[in-house]
């Protein structure tokens, strides 16, 4: 799918803004504050169905009771999301829905300046980004997360309320299950990333360094009986804590730089260019599995990147429709 225009009413700071987009690369140039990021937090919501920096009463313009995002494609559909301050309603294809349907939403590769920190970031940050990363890339990856997600939290309420522990039992069952699977899928996920990353960066940096991400999780090597086990086991701490202390929402996503722990070894050009190498193999296996060529959404990146990097992103996003946003010009 190729954006043709985005128009957009009462979404942030923006009362009326149109934007008419190039089948290749399109800049969003202003200062600060004008709105740039908001355009593209508007493609996220129709593209993927939520925005990926806040929820729809904050982007909602102040003082406002409705939002509308329309995006007309090149092929002729024209998709729109509006907001009424309460509920969000799509309009796909002339059919009113509540949520994005899975076959309308589009593969997006977004890439924010806070990407560039991932190395050093929370492991919060790191399991959220590959959460994302992964969830487009597979369906069944998502519907995992969301009942994970789900379970983990009614078992966390549970565990603060008045219950007997046998009550818990239901919860212990779904976690183990969605949690086993998860694990799976994000150790094959690496792997798969893995396989790539060390020769895309190098084609970025021109030199022999190795890049590796090393996924790590209490719950490795365990099966979903012993997943269901330690679950029981951690009941009475459980209890005590008032929420669940096993699991896979501890994962974390570790990047080694020449078998050495990244954060900290690797300088800040090289943890630029391993995020990048990051960037085109989420792109290239999204082409891979979804054979679909994902919008690329860089914003206000260009200004962190050095001119060699600037120009190794435009040419291997090349092939896709790509939105930058900018304070300041940039040539390419
Ligand atoms: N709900 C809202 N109603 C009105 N204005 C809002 C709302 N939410 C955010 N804003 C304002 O909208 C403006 C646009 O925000 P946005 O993040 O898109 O700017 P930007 O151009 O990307 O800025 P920067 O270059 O600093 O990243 C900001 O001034 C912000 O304070
Ligand atoms: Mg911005």
């Amino acid at each position: 799918m190729i954006i043709k225009s985005i128009k957009l009413t009462n979404f942030r700071n923006h009362h009326n803004y149109f934007l008419e987009c190039k089948e290749n690369t399109s800049l969003i140039l202003g200062e600060n504050g004008c709105g740039k990021t908001s355009v593209l937090e508007a493609i996220y919501i129709l593209t993927r169905g939520k925005s990926f920096r806040a929820v729809d009463n904050e982007i909602l313009k102040r003082g406002t009771d409705y939002y509308r995002i329309e995006i007309e494609y090149v092929n002729g559909e024209k998709n729109i999301a509006t907001f009424d301050g309460k509920n969000k309603t799509f309009l796909i294809l002339d059919k009113k829905t509540r949520r994005l349907p899975k076959k309308n939403k589009y593969p997006v590769v977004l890439f924010l300046p806070s990407d560039l920190n991932l190395i050093s970031h929370s492991p919060s940050r790191r399991r959220d980004y590959f959460d994302k990363f992964f969830s487009q890339l597979d369906e069944k990856y998502n519907q995992n997360l969301l009942k994970y997600e789900k379970a983990l939290k009614q078992r966390n309420e549970f565990l603060k309320k008045e219950h007997k522990k046998d009550d818990i039992f239901s919860w212990n069952i779904l976690l183990a299950k969605y949690g086993i699977n998860l694990s799976k899928l994000r150790k094959n996920f690496i792997q798969e990333i893995n396989i790539q990353l060390t020769d895309t960066y190098r084609s970025i940096a021109k030199n022999e360094d190795q890049v590796e991400i090393n996924y790590t999780s209490e719950v490795e090597s365990f099966t979903e009986s012993d997943y269901l086990k330690q679950l029981e086991t951690n009941y009475e701490k459980d209890h005590i804590l008032g929420h669940t202390s096993f699991g896979v929402h501890h994962d974390d996503y570790l990047f080694l730089f020449n078998h050495k722990i990244a954060n900290g070894s690797a300088s800040r050009g090289e943890t630029r260019s391993i995020i990048l190498a990051l960037k085109f193999i989420e792109a290239d296996l999204i082409y891979q599995k979804l054979h679909l060529k994902p919008i690329v959404l860089l914003d206000d990146v260009f200004s962190e990147l050095d001119e060699t990097r600037r120009r190794c992103l435009i040419k291997n996003f090349q092939d896709n429709q790509v939105i930058i946003t900018s304070v300041e010009d940039v040539n390419n």
